[in-house]
């Protein structure tokens, strides 16, 4: 059996294929009622848990940080955690205790066990990000046969019984727990192809969290005079008072304050949230969203109207102030649609790995998948003081696309070349480097020209090849990624994960 798994920064779910090819979700192994994995895990000693069991814990173990959104950590080689004896643990390695928790869950209800899994990620995520949900899974020991983007799966699954959809433009519009995505799709027969991608890389339904958070400090400090406590078992509290407010507020029908007491300690006070202020902070938020739709479909020289369908998918897209939202931006031709918004990308990733796999289930239909690049890509030779990059692959080009560009060199002056790697959309504003290639040393004593041929996969990450332009060959080269104070180390970081005991079982 093969496992779609969406690793989501609030959620993780997993489901598999039943028997007449449609997608299952795999339950929790302590409670098959339950089909969601919080994204979270407590390490404690030699012990750690993840999902539902660190969250039925953390009374328990109150100067336990629960370790959530390290999905917002991929990445950036910051560690998001340190443990009793300050081992630094990555979001990859995080990510991999739930990975794991997932993957013993599927072990345990599927009659034959699973093989191979595909993991989704944001659409909107760079080389790097991509690259560490890969090895979260290698951490996990859970053999990837693909990724695929959040929302691309969503519309696998929305078109695998949507068949009128043919020649529809769709927006998928994915607004999760930490990040928002978006793509325009169109489909035709078992040929779904993206035509572009947008997104934020930070926004979800932790900054709408973090509002009412905010809202709930200013009461305490009203009534106590002093701050709120920075203790753990607080912060753990408060995160999960302030969602649930959150979704109060998002979710009222008709608008209306709340009030509630909250005890911190042995203190209580009354906290009250005004709709409106609430509401106004939350758009400028979903505007946000807006935006991002509105730059995508301009990169292709489309209008909101030339849109058929929005499929709203995503936790914080349930909520009905989201809905309203949209409500009004639809035209009368166009539909908006609520498509099971928290299970309908591990399906598609599900009926994707189904896909690749080779087992005799007539069911299984087959799946052409034509994506484009997410961004531009580009060089930047590392000493030019002008900075000036050079575009290799344009965002929005059909996948697989390589390109190359060639530089001079004078072995004499430089034993290495250094140049960088970046991803970006606006060149003015958000170029992203993503590492440094670094080339050399050369083995010639003559002038000869470098070619760096970048490649964007379709899984969206990127291949790099050095050569000497002039002859052909191969030069050695190594790509360092933004260094830090604790340095990722892989075997280190797979023996922490295995010399764990992941207690997840009753
Ligand atoms: N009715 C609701 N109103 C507002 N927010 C909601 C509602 N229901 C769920 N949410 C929020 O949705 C988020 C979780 O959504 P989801 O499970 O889709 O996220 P995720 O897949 O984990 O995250 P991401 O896709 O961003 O990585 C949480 O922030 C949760 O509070
Ligand atoms: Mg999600």
């Amino acid at each position: 059996m093969v496992l779609g798994i969406d690793l989501g920064t609030s959620n993780t779910v997993a489901a598999s294929l039943s028997r007449d090819g449609s997608p299952v979700l795999i339950p929790d192994a302590n409670n098959k009622d339950v089909q969601i994995t919080p994204s979270i895990a407590l390490i404690e000693g030699r012990k750690a848990y993840a999902g539902n069991f660190a969250e039925n814990l953390y009374e328990t173990l109150p100067d336990k940080q629960i370790i959530s959104f390290f999905k917002r950590s991929f990445g950036t080689q910051d560690p998001v955690y340190f443990d009793d004896d300050k081992n630094a643990w990555f979001s990859e390695t995080v990510a991999s205790l739930v990975l794991r928790k997932v993957k013993n869950d599927a072990e345990l209800y599927l009659p034959d066990g699973y093989k191979q899994a595909v993991i989704t990620v944001p659409a909107h995520y760079n080389d790097v990000q991509r690259k560490s949900v890969i090895e979260a899974a290698r951490l996990a020991d859970l053999e990837l046969t693909a990724i695929i983007e959040e929302p691309v799966a969503a519309a696998l699954f929305y078109g695998s019984f949507n068949k009128k959809i043919d020649e529809e433009i769709i927006l998928i519009y994915d607004f999760g727990g930490g990040t928002f995505d978006l793509t325009l799709i169109t489909k035709s027969g078992n040929q779904l192809n993206v035509i572009a991608k947008d997104g934020v890389n930070k926004l979800g339904g932790k900054e709408f969290d973090d509002i009412v958070q905010h809202s709930i400090r200013e009461d305490y400090e009203k009534a106590f005079g002093n701050k709120l406590p920075t203790d753990k078992l607080t912060g753990n509290r408060l995160q999960k008072i302030a969602e649930k407010i959150k979704i109060e507020l998002n979710d009222a029908d008709t608008p209306r304050n709340i009030s509630k007491w909250i005890m911190v300690g042995r203190d209580a006070f009354e906290a009250t949230f005004y709709y409106d202020i609430y509401a106004a902070q939350a758009t400028q938020l979903i505007v946000k969203t807006e935006q991002a739709v509105n730059r995508c479909l301009r990169s292709l020289g489309m209008q909101f109207s030339d849109i058929n369908k929005v499929v709203l998918i995503g936790g914080t897209s349930s909520s009905k102030l989201v809905y309203n939202f949209w409500k009004q931006k639809v035209g009368p031709q166009q539909e908006l649609v609520y498509h099971q918004p928290l299970s309908s990308v591990a399906k598609g990733a599900a009926l994707y790995a189904a896909s690749f796999s080779n087992g005799n289930n007539q069911e299984i239909v087959p799946i052409d998948l034509k994506s484009v690049s997410t961004y531009n890509i580009g060089l930047i030779m590392a000493n030019d003081p002008r900075r000036q990059i050079d575009l290799l692959i344009h965002r929005n080009t059909p996948l697989p696309v390589s390109s190359k560009k060639t530089y001079k060199v004078n072995p004499q002056q430089t034993e290495y070349v250094n140049i960088e790697l970046c991803q970006f959309w606006d060149p003015q504003e958000d170029v992203h480097k993503l590492g440094t290639i670094k080339a050399g040393p050369f083995s010639l004593m003559s002038e000869f020209y470098l070619e760096v041929a970048v490649e964007n996969r379709l899984n969206g990450t990127i291949g790099i090849k050095v050569r000497n332009a002039d002859n052909g060959k191969d030069i050695k080269f190594e790509f360092i990624r933004k260094a830090s104070d604790h340095k990722y180390d892989y075997q280190q970081q797979k023996s922490m994960v295995d010399n764990i005991y992941l207690n997840n079982y009753l």
